[in-house]
């Protein structure tokens, strides 16, 4: 009775994980945020966990204003706002830091999936209220496609798996630097499920933003601050050989216009 009840059950994990995009890949060996190292308390306070009405943590976010959340579309893709609550400045899940919110407001790119799957990867959550005295990450523009010269490091940070396969999630943030990788080489590496215009990729064999890193931001350090590039969106597995995370695109004219026609930033 165990045994077929073990088995009924690693077949529907199985079902659930071959459905997922986001799961699309077999496990590769060392992958461990796969590479990558532990955040200190309250660095990246713009960091946001969007969390489940019951409380589990289920995609990441950034803060971009003090009402504004900008997570990844496929992470609210058929959910109310009365499903997700988010967490924003809080370095460790289980932590008391931070400021926690409910969403008056969910705002899906209107292109999401559109022409390929995962194409435009972008959502806005509208708070219930302000956060206070926590700065948001500013998002890139049209001026910022410097910092995606491929080979350029990028980070990445967030709760997720920290190996292909794994199961969600660490309880203290995760980031990794990844380089960033050509439209021309994704598409090499990904063929036609890549939307160069609206997708980016980073990352390199075993550096890479895993399951339950989705939504959460892809950016870059610079002398005046942190600029956002992406939102965790797909791969092949994670830090596997020649297969990119891939993100969406922040400063392609239709995400970015976007941006500010709904969130004012
Ligand atoms: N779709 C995944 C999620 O919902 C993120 C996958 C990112 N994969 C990657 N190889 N970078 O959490």
């Amino acid at each position: 009775m165990r045994a077929h009840r073990l088995t009924a059950r690693s077949v529907a994990l199985l079902v659930v994980a071959a459905i997922s995009l986001c799961a699309a890949a077999p496990a590769s060996a060392q992958e461990r945020i796969v590479g990558g190292t532990a955040v200190p308390d309250g660095k990246y306070s713009f960091m946001t966990s969007l969390r489940s009405a019951s409380g589990s943590h289920f995609c990441g976010g950034s803060l971009i204003s003090s009402r504004y959340v900008l997570t990844a579309s496929h992470c609210v893709s058929g959910k109310s706002p009365s499903q997700v609550n988010v967490v924003v400045g809080r370095t460790t899940l289980s932590g008391t830091s931070g400021q926690a919110r409910s969403v008056a407001r969910i705002v899906m790119h209107p292109n999401y999936g559109s022409p390929v799957g995962y194409a435009h990867d972008a959502a806005l959550l509208e708070l219930s209220s302000d956060v206070v005295g926590i700065a948001p990450i500013r998002v890139a523009d049209a001026a910022d496609d410097v910092h995606e010269t491929p080979g350029n490091s990028l980070t990445t940070a967030g709760w997720g798996t920290t190996r292909s396969g794994g199961f969600c999630c660490p309880d203290r943030m995760n980031e990794v630097q990844v380089p960033a990788v050509s439209d021309a080489s994704c598409t090499t590496s990904y063929g036609s499920s890549m939307h160069a215009p609206s997708m980016l990729c980073a990352g390199e064999r075993s550096k890479d933003s895993c399951q339950g890193d989705s939504g959460g931001p892809l950016f870059e350090t610079t002398s005046t601050g942190y600029v956002q590039l992406g939102t965790v969106s797909w791969g092949r597995g994670c830090g596997s050989r020649g297969y990119p995370g891939v993100y969406g695109e922040l400063n392609y004219s239709v995400i970015r216009n976007w941006i500010t026609t709904n969130a004012g930033v």
